[in-house]
């Protein structure tokens, strides 16, 4: 959450500290700002409420230049949406000014002691508390040699902070110096013949360099002109490893379609070829993922596994339960990682942790991975973001290999993530007792995915146009769903929650009677996730107990099964496949629904309010 973008060198800081911005706003867009200076031009700072866009409209009728700059693109944590509370915030003095993602959790404390000392504040942020705290150690490292005390001012400052940063910081006094640092939120370093660039995500100078520092907790990197050094919190030299990201090929163009969401659902199929790629044995009957970095034998040795994510990364890991259990017969348990960073939960010897985070960045999980790996455990990863956080601190993993996902709701990155389990239970399972024909039968629906995937997305795009025609008034929507549809039921009401702003709740079907069932009236639609042909008769139970109390039904059905026009309102009939890729072929209609209920409802499909994309806070 929040993007960061700076940059010291040879080129017009505006032009890079914008394109930058633009790149970052799917980490947050409630405000925005920049500072641009340099030894021959005073910083000046602009901030704006409201999407970068806005911010780069008034910085037009402005005249900015410098070659030294910082950029912030905000997802509020601390204070509320006001320009006073974007940043860059700047210290009581106006000598420092500072771009900062996480939140300072002891910031009361300091802000007595800054208080007492005669500081001020006209943000409601934690940040400004920050850049106080750094103006007061410059003020009282008089004695510091003067090419060492900005440097030493902000160590000073963050051996008092308690919470997590990622913050790039400049002063009025050092115009061609700039420093950042990180504690659990993700900085990284770029250089190039042209210049330093520090970031949040890689993308933010994406097309200027490939040569990347990945700069790792407690580190500060000093940027002098065009030399860096990297120390830690106790003034430790760090040799810096520059690493060459894989060329990137920009697939921030919208093509032929309105928004990111629709784009990445209507990807999904050659997405899903790419996670599928080459990661079949020869036999044809098992997946082979080489990045597991674990043997044969330890693979099975595993004895339990626990999965853990946040949203829809958490729904993902759900079905993954199911597969995991059918097909590798290995006891799987779910976990939020918000939770299970905090439970002491006993974990057995041959347990196998493996986290999921399309980003690679989500805090959350990126502390449940560190807490697993704290007590001893090995771990796995199953994440989209190359050289992302989690990916490089889990014992191995998976690349989804999903393509870059811009919507702030997920689509093409959660099918992706239901293939990798497929492919991950079909190679434990291989190594276990599922048998050469049910490898091979799961191997073959695999390869017809990105085939299946294509033709019912253009059969069930307008049939759900037309249905969010129908539906979009509608205050609150259930979503039923029983075994492994019930997650994909829970997918569905979180998609249309976070871009329609539709109260949706999802619950198993059988579970309906057992409360839910008291909100039902002709108000309240239902959404039956009726495609697994072995439930039909319960599912058809359910629906007749939503129609008797006048309720409404939308039914997601599936060829050879059929549901009579007397217990739905509306169907959509899904072709039959093998069970294994099911949750993503239903998961699919309800992309499309979400997307289209939003539009009908006017709502901003890519970048909906109070979310962001990546979340990198608490
Ligand atoms: C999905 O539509 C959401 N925006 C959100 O739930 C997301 O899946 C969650 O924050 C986890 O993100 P991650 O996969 O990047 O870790």
């Amino acid at each position: 959450m929040c993007g960061i973008i700076s940059y010291i060198g040879k080129e017009d800081a505006l032009q890079v500290l914008t394109c930058g911005l633009k790149r970052l706003e799917y980490r947050g867009y409630d405000s925005a700002g920049i500072a641009i200076g340099d030894d021959k031009h005073p910083f000046q700072v602009v901030r704006s409420v409201g999407r970068v866009e806005q911010l780069i409209q008034r910085i037009s009728s402005l005249s900015l230049s410098g070659k030294v700059g910082i950029g912030h693109t905000r997802w509020a944590t601390h204070g509320g949406i006001s320009e006073k509370n974007a940043h860059p915030q700047t210290s009581q003095d106006g000598k420092f000014l500072l771009v900062h993602n996480g939140v300072i959790e002891n910031y009361a404390s300091l802000k007595t002691m800054l208080t007492k000392e005669g500081f001020t504040f006209s943000s409601d942020t934690d940040t400004e508390i920050l850049v106080n705290l750094i103006a007061f150690y410059y003020q009282k490292l008089q004695e510091v040699p003067a090419d060492k005390r900005f440097v030493e001012s902000v160590r000073e400052s963050l051996l008092k902070v308690q919470g997590t940063y990622g913050l790039v910081i400049l002063c009025t006094d050092y115009p061609q110096e700039l420093i950042g640092a990180r504690k659990s939120s993700p900085l990284i370093l770029g250089v190039s013949e042209d210049g330093l660039f520090l970031a949040s995500d890689a993308s933010a100078f994406s097309g200027q360099t490939k040569e990347v520092v990945f700069l790792r907790d407690h580190e500060i990197a000093h940027l002098k002109g065009h030399d860096f050094q990297i120390t830690d919190l106790s003034n430790n030299l760090s040799s810096p490893v520059i690493e060459t990201l894989e060329a990137n090929t920009d697939e921030s163009d919208l093509g032929p379609y309105a928004h990111y969401m629709q784009k990445e659902i209507f990807e999904q199929d050659q997405a899903l070829q790419n996670t599928i790629l080459g990661r079949f044995s020869a036999d044809g009957s098992s997946a082979h993922l080489g990045g597991l970095q674990m043997t044969a034998r330890e693979l099975k040795k595993i004895e339990r596994m626990v999965l853990i994510g946040c949203g829809t990364a958490w729904h993902a890991c759900k079905v993954g339960e199911f597969l995991l259990e059918t097909y590798a017969r290995i006891p799987v348990e779910v976990e939020y990682a918000s939770e299970f960073r905090y439970r002491n939960m006993p974990l057995e010897k041959n347990t196998l942790v493996l986290v999921v985070s399309q980003s690679g960045e989500t805090l959350d999980t990126l502390g449940a991975l560190q807490e697993a790996r704290r007590k001893g455990f090995r771990t796995l990863a199953i994440t989209n973001v190359v050289g992302s956080t989690i990916a490089r601190e889990s014992d191995g993993g998976v690349y989804q290999r999903s393509g870059k996902e811009v919507g702030v709701a997920s689509t093409k990155a959660f099918t992706g993530q239901l293939a990798t389990f497929i492919m991950l239970s079909l190679h434990l399972g291989r190594m276990r007792d599922l048998s050469f024909s049910e490898g091979c039968r799961l191997v073959k629906a695999l390869q017809s995915l990105p085939e299946i995937t294509r033709s019912v997305l253009n059969a069930c795009d307008p049939i759900m146009k037309e249905l969010a025609k129908k539906y979009a008034s509608s205050a609150h929507f259930y979503f039923l769903g029983r075994q492994a549809l019930f997650p994909i039921a829970m997918e569905g009401a979180l998609k249309l929650k976070e871009i329609s702003y539709i109260h949706a709740e999802a619950y198993p079907s059988g579970e309906l009677k057992h409360g839910p069932i008291a909100l039902i009236d002709p108000s309240m639609p239902t959404m039956v996730l009726a495609s697994n042909a072995d439930m039909l008769s319960k599912n058809i139970s359910s629906m007749m107990e939503i129609k008797a109390r006048g309720g409404k039904v939308l039914a997601l059905g599936v060829q050879g099964s059929i549901i009579p026009e007397t217990v739905c309102d509306e169907l959509c009939v899904l072709p039959k496949v093998h069970e294994a890729i099911l949750p993503i072929v239903t998961t699919l209609p309800l992309q499309l629904f979400a997307y289209y209920m939003a539009l009908e409802r006017g709502c901003d499909v890519d970048k909906p309010r109070n979310l962001a994309k990546s979340v990198t806070v608490e």
